[in-house]
């Protein structure tokens, strides 16, 4: 994209963790003036359902067949992180919850001690501090965990936020910023000369989670999807998730502790137990079943919440592409930018998709890894 004489004036479309985070990006740390468009409350979506894990390691370490530099993208978002979450902190004036703990990966049958020494051994390739236990160093480090446990591995690299404390920073500095204003509803675009536009801003950043690539706009009175403007969106796909809290009582865990799909996050007096993925499915309100079984998953790896209430249960949307990673910088139609498709690592990787995206919104050629995440990649192949 041309560089701009002066600041370029940018709409955000989705106020979301990565559309927020990208316009205090742009606008607190650099001094753009942003609008931020939602057609929903802001924060309310995948920000809100996720439990706020930053994990690279769990997440991406040992992950066939996902984009070959997710590991690499996760890592340099989890570097930023806590910067981030400091600097968000004091501006807000209210806690993040980023909590440099290193989260516990457990094992309860072979399988999953297997995959838990594949990402051991890539964590040391990479010179990536991380402690392989025993099962009685493992539970050492968290007494409730099974006593079935086989073993396990401590991840320096995998920590964790509030996430909801974060989105409710985000809004309470970004509300109060002069540089920036919401838009309760759809951002009124429109296409000219193969263009997409929106007046009144010189680019437009998509990062509307799964619904990116239905956003509408306007042609000869005529309303088509964003995807017309490049056909790679429409590799966003949808996977649901459902999860639950208990109440931490006596022999709730203390640590985030990962198995397998079954994660326990400690948060506020309870703790989240997460979560399905449901591919290709749209999930408004948790399903009573499937929130049974999961929260006994969580009773497998923890027995000790077996008689904990559950608090909350919720579902949400996250959006995914072929190969688990998401689409950042310009796409096809210059001017037109997005961030999307962050899959089960839209918090971590929020810093540094602002980051990118604001280097590349302001005239910066994206950088190697950057440009590896563009909508015009191949997908080799498909997990
Ligand atoms: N990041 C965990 C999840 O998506 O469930």
């Amino acid at each position: 994209m041309a560089l701009f004489s002066s600041l370029p004036r940018i709409a955000i479309l989705g106020a979301g963790i990565i559309g927020l985070t990208a316009a205090y990006e742009l606008a607190v740390r650099r001094g753009v003036r942003v609008t931020i468009y939602d057609v929903r409350p802001p924060g309310r979506g995948a920000s809100w359902a996720a439990a706020g894990m930053l994990a690279p390691a769990f997440e991406a370490a040992d992950a066939p067949g996902v984009h070959p530099r997710l590991f690499e993208l996760c890592l340099a978002s989890g570097a930023l992180w806590p910067g981030f979450a400091q600097e968000l902190a004091a501006r807000a004036g209210r806690p993040v919850g980023f909590d440099r703990t290193p989260s516990l990966a457990a094992a309860l049958d072979e399988d999953e001690l297997g995959r838990l020494s594949r990402i051991a051994a890539t964590l040391r390739r990479a010179g990536l501090a991380h402690t392989e236990l025993s099962a009685a160093q493992l539970r050492r480090r968290e007494p409730a965990l099974n006593a079935d446990v086989l073993g396990g591995l401590e991840l320096e690299t995998d920590v964790r936020v509030h996430n909801r404390e974060t989105v409710s920073a985000l809004l309470a500095v970004l509300g109060a910023h002069p540089k920036v204003r919401f838009v309760d509803g759809p951002a009124p675009l429109k296409s000219a000369g193969g263009r997409v536009r929106l007046e009144g801003h010189d680019a437009i950043l998509a990062a509307a989670g799964w619904e990116t690539a239905i956003i509408k706009v306007e042609e000869d009175g005529q309303r088509f999807s964003l995807v017309n403007w490049d056909t790679a969106l429409d590799d966003i796909d949808c996977h649901g998730g459902q999860m639950l809290a208990v109440r931490a009582d006596e022999g709730a865990p203390e640590r985030v502790v990962r198995s397998g799909r079954v994660y326990l996050v400690p948060r506020s007096e309870q703790v989240v137990i997460g979560a399905t993925v449901e591919p290709d499915r749209v999930i408004d309100a948790p399903e009573a079943d499937v929130i049974e079984a999961l929260r006994l998953e969580g009773v497998r790896l923890c027995p000790g919440l077996a008689a904990a209430s559950v608090v909350e249960s919720w579902a949400g949307v996250r959006p995914g592409t072929p190969d688990h990673a998401p689409f950042l910088g310009e796409t096809i139609t210059p001017g037109l930018f997005v961030a999307a498709g962050h899959y089960r690592n839209g918090i971590l990787l929020a810093p540094v998709t602002a980051k990118m995206l604001a280097d590349e919104m302001l005239g910066e050629a994206p950088d190697g890894l950057a440009a590896a995440f563009s909508t015009r990649r191949a997908f080799a192949a498909t997990p």
